[in-house]
């Protein structure tokens, strides 16, 4: 699908005649490939890492590579890193999310509204500081009442009885984590806590997410089958008129409403086009990044039990919860106190998270990488570093494939030095990005995917199901965030019973 898409839109390029370039002097090795448009995109699609380390051997910590139509020059050595971040009037990130997201939320381009562009950068503060309580709390009020509700039978709900139940673990994560992520952004129903058709909007979710890829790498809309109609079910769902009958709605979100409602610039289809883009970037990432962290604890059970003792000594309560006992209350300082369950969340984003980090050359320039060494860049040229390559360097992190729930621990708390050629990095771990783009909602997601695991902790036993593979990562999403696993895992839960 990927490839034969690609090749038409090759084949496009060469009818519109997009010319190839030379590389001059001062600029780094360019690999273009022979393919119009496409360059290099199949073989970076197949195994980015794989073909990132080639080229490395080949030509060193920076080289430009040719794919999808841009010209992206890689810095491979994380001790360059942050030379990168200091440039930041010349190296530009929103230059980059405007010229991608509008075409794949479909809302217009942002540029035309500075105005509206810089209050949007503001609402994304609302999700930090003082504003993450509010979200935290409610975040735990609607995950447990999305849990208890589907899982522990209140509310008459099929009550989980005394033996396993069993299910798919991708399937409970997203479940769980899609809808009480969406309640506590977006709010709920003026008359009930639940939305009733969050199934088909879940589902309507993942179909756009499959093609996320592709709209990303430029593929024109209507080249992806049913995609737009698609999207616009999506977006229908935040059109202004429907928001208004909900409630508890955040301060994030309703002061973005507020910027929409001030522009009259934008229909009432562009405002649900944002809206739908928060969710993307709300829950598009989180999903997968609580699978991986749930599937590895469950996988090895040492560490799941680690993390429970430290889970019940900050909690100071015994081992289990009885359901029909009043909800759990864990505030923001004691999951702050959660150090060890924060590295295993951590390791498990090293393993999974696969998020390029692009920057676009405001002008010509020459980009000084440290002492001795700097490259000329082209205005447009995205400038691009891929941390996973770095997350998995045998040099930083030693033996990088295996999990280590406590890699980011030391003495009981927080190691943070990680060492590449004797030098201690300053970057060692991005799945959030980095410098003035990093991904303004990382704390609360963070939150939330610790609050997830507290619950499912404290209420269940979980194991993996006999005779199954491990789960792969899905690389078909590599450059865009935490990969998905190629297919679901199967494992078993059930009531954990109290120790009175
Ligand atoms: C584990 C979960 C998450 C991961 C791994 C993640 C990762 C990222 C990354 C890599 C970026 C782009 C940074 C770059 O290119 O340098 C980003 C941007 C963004 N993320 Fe997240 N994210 C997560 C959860 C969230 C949540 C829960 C929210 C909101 C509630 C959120 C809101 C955003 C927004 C609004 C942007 C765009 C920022 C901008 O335009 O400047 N993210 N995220
Ligand atoms: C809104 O939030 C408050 C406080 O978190 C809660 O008590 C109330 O039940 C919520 N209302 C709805 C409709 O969910
Ligand atoms: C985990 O990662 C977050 C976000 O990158 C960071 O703020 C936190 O200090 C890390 N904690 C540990 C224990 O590694």
């Amino acid at each position: 699908m990927w490839a034969v898409l690609l090749v038409l839109v090759g084949l496009l390029s060469v009818v519109l005649l997009l010319g190839r370039r030379r590389r001059r002097e001062g600029e780094p090795q360019l690999i273009q490939g022979w393919v119009p448009y496409i360059g290099k995109a199949l073989d970076f699609g197949l195994d980015s890492n794989a073909f990132l380390k080639k080229n490395q051997e080949k030509y060193g910590d920076v080289f430009t590579v040719y794919i999808a139509g841009k010209y992206m020059t890689f810095i491979m050595d994380p001790l360059l890193f942050p030379s990168i971040m200091k440039y930041g009037r010349q190296l530009d990130f929103h230059d980059f999310v405007n010229q991608v997201a509008p075409v794949t939320f479909g809302y217009p381009p942002v540029s035309s509204f500075p105005d509206m562009d810089h209050q949007i950068q503001r609402s994304f503060r609302l999700l930090q500081g003082d504003n993450l309580l509010a979200l935290t709390e409610s975040m735990m009020g609607n995950l447990q009442a999305v849990f208890r509700q589907d899982f522990l039978g209140d509310a008459g709900g099929e009550a989980a009885g005394e033996g396993w139940s069993t299910g798919g673990l991708y399937d409970f994560c997203s479940s769980l984590m899609f809808e009480a992520t969406f309640l506590t952004l977006y709010g709920s129903p003026d008359h009930a806590c639940r939305h009733s058709d969050m199934a088909a909007l879940r589902h309507h979710f993942t179909k756009f997410d499959n093609m996320f890829p592709l709209l990303v790498a430029g593929i024109p809309i209507w080249l992806l089958g049913r995609t737009k109609a698609t999207r616009e079910k999506l977006i229908r769902y935040f059109l202004p008129q429907r928001m208004l009958g909900w409630s508890n709605t955040s301060l994030f979100i309703t002061m973005r409403s507020r910027v929409f409602e001030q522009n009259d610039m934008l229909s009432d289809t562009d405002k649900g086009a944002h809206h739908f883009a928060i969710l993307w970037a709300s829950v598009g990432n989180t999903v997968p990044a609580s699978f991986w962290a749930l599937y590895y604890l469950i996988n090895q059970q040492e560490a799941l039990q680690a993390i429970r003792q430290e889970l019940h000594r900050v909690l100071q309560h015994p081992e289990s919860q009885d359901p029909w006992e009043p909800e759990v209350m864990i505030s923001k300082d004691q999951l702050e106190q959660l150090v060890y369950m924060e590295s295993a969340i951590n390791e498990s984003l090293r393993l999974s998270s696969a998020s390029m980090n692009i920057r676009v050359a405001q002008q010509d320039f020459t980009l000084q990488l440290d002492k001795q060494h700097a490259v000329a860049v082209r205005r447009g040229d995205f400038i691009a570093l891929y941390p996973q390559m770095m997350h998995m360097d045998p040099e930083i992190f030693t033996e990088p494939q295996v999990y280590k729930y406590d890699r980011f621990i030391e003495d009981g708390r927080e190691k943070t030095d990680f060492f590449k050629r004797g030098q201690k990095l300053k970057f060692y771990r991005m799945p959030f990005g980095s410098g003035s783009s990093i991904c303004p909602g990382r704390f609360f997601a963070i939150n939330e995917i610790k609050q997830f695991l507290c619950l499912l902790l404290i209420y269940l036993d979980m194991e993996m199901e006999e005779g199954q593979e491990e789960a792969q990562l899905d690389n078909s999403r590599a450059g865009l965030g935490i990969l998905l696993p190629t297919k679901d895992v199967r494992f078993r839960y059930r009531l954990r019973r109290p120790t009175s």
